[in-house]
């Protein structure tokens, strides 16, 4: 064994070979299955990239309407809705997802196949009962009953109605699509490779997908998110947040929403386009400018005293604030966001599986004897 490939973190070791995606990070271009991720997120919609990611190919009129109505009407099991409800409402609410998500399988005759085509076919259906549990975790955590999707309305503007619980406007629903489809797919972060390593074993997509959900959970991966909404409200103002980065950094502590393992000297591409995002739904709403200029001081902050960028999660935190989404809400979206991502990569190893199983440099200690 040589210890000279060991890589900690696996950084920088290639781990899967794909056709989903890819950070090139020279041409600075997240490519999805050939598009460039930015430009879909200014001119599709995440439907197109939910098709574009399952079938390989961005859907035509009559697929996209196909994908919607699938995404829309599929039926999340009332039992799995009783098994949330019995889960304490002060679980986190990525560990009470976990389990639904888990539960799920048990509703259905074909949990058990690791055959990559009947698992393209159940995608969307899987991809749909995720938002619609998603848009119920905190009225089912408040004792409420869930409100299903309506076919009448488009999958975004569903996700993000159920959630809010209020008729949301055309721009709202615009930049909630947006930042799903900026959370769609990205290669391979620690969620997806535990959900390739974990249908590596030829296990079924409801496992693979539940070891995504437990590994998106952590801070240093989608955890951060809410952590970086929580960080902004005890600031309160830009001043306030200047001095808190400045305080954690003395304390040698991770400011959350900065650095990337792939793009830790860049600014992360996703983050930027967010960051419009953010300025577009402050001007159509007419609020939140001083949270745009806390960001944005916070950014300057980071960059002068570590020379880090934000990534992604430091602004899709204060873009779904202002849509009023609860904080708890931030990671499970991320999750619902990137089942679809996550169902490809798993559609695509059945396809093409080889077992993941890596060796160790062991450095305890040899040669103890019981009892000695
Ligand atoms: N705040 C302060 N210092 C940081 C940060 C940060 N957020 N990120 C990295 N550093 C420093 C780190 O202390 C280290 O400095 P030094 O060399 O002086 O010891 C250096 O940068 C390298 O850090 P590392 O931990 O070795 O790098 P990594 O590739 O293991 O970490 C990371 C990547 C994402 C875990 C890290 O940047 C981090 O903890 N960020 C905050 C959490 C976060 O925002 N996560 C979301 C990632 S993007 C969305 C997603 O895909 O999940």
């Amino acid at each position: 064994m040589q210890s000279a490939s060991y890589s900690p973190g696996l950084e920088g070791v290639i781990a899967a070979e794909t056709r989903i995606s890819f950070l090139d990070t020279e041409q600075e271009e997240i490519v999805v299955r050939g598009y460039n991720l930015l430009e879909l997120i200014r001119t599709v919609g995440y439907v197109d990239v939910v098709g574009l990611l399952l079938d390989e190919q961005l859907p035509d009129a009559q697929r996209r309407q196909q994908l919607e109505r699938e995404l829309c009407t599929a039926e999340v099991p009332q039992r799995v809705y009783e098994i949330l409800a019995l889960l304490p409402p002060a679980m986190h609410a990525m560990d009470r997802l976990r389990t639904a998500v888990s539960a799920l399988a048990g509703f259905d005759p074909n949990a058990n196949s690791a055959d990559p085509e009947e698992e393209r076919r159940k995608a969307p259906r899987l991809i749909g009962q995720i938002a619609q549990i998603v848009a119920n975790l905190t009225r089912i955590a408040g004792g409420q009953p869930p409100i299903p999707f309506d076919p009448q309305r488009s999958f975004a503007e569903n996700f993000l109605h159920t959630i809010v619980a209020r008729e949301v406007s055309a721009a709202e629903v615009r930049a909630f699509d947006q930042a799903l489809i900026a959370y769609s797919e990205h290669e391979l972060p620690n969620s997806t490779f535990a959900a390739r390593v974990v249908a590596s074993t030829l296990a079924d997509a409801y496992g693979a997908l539940t070891a995504a959900v437990a590994s998106l959970k952590g801070p240093l991966h989608g955890g951060a998110n809410e952590a970086v909404m929580y960080m902004l409200l005890e600031a309160g103002s830009a001043d306030a947040l200047e001095r808190l980065i400045r305080e954690k950094l003395a304390r040698k502590e991770r400011i959350m929403g900065f650095g990337h393992r792939v793009y830790m000297r860049r600014m992360d591409p996703r983050a930027q386009l967010l960051k419009e995002t953010l300025r577009e739904l402050v001007a159509a709403k007419g609020t939140g400018a001083e949270l745009l200029e806390m960001c944005e001081r916070g950014e300057a902050v980071m960059h002068a005293e570590k020379g880090l960028y934000p990534n992604l999660d430091y602004y899709a935190a204060p873009v779904y604030y202002l849509l009023d989404i609860p904080i708890e809400l931030y990671t499970p979206i991320f999750f619902a966001a990137r089942s679809a991502g996550l169902l490809a990569h798993i559609v695509e190893q059945h396809a093409q599986n080889r077992l993941y199983r890596p060796r160790v440099v062991y450095t305890g200690p040899r040669g103890l004897r019981v009892g000695a």
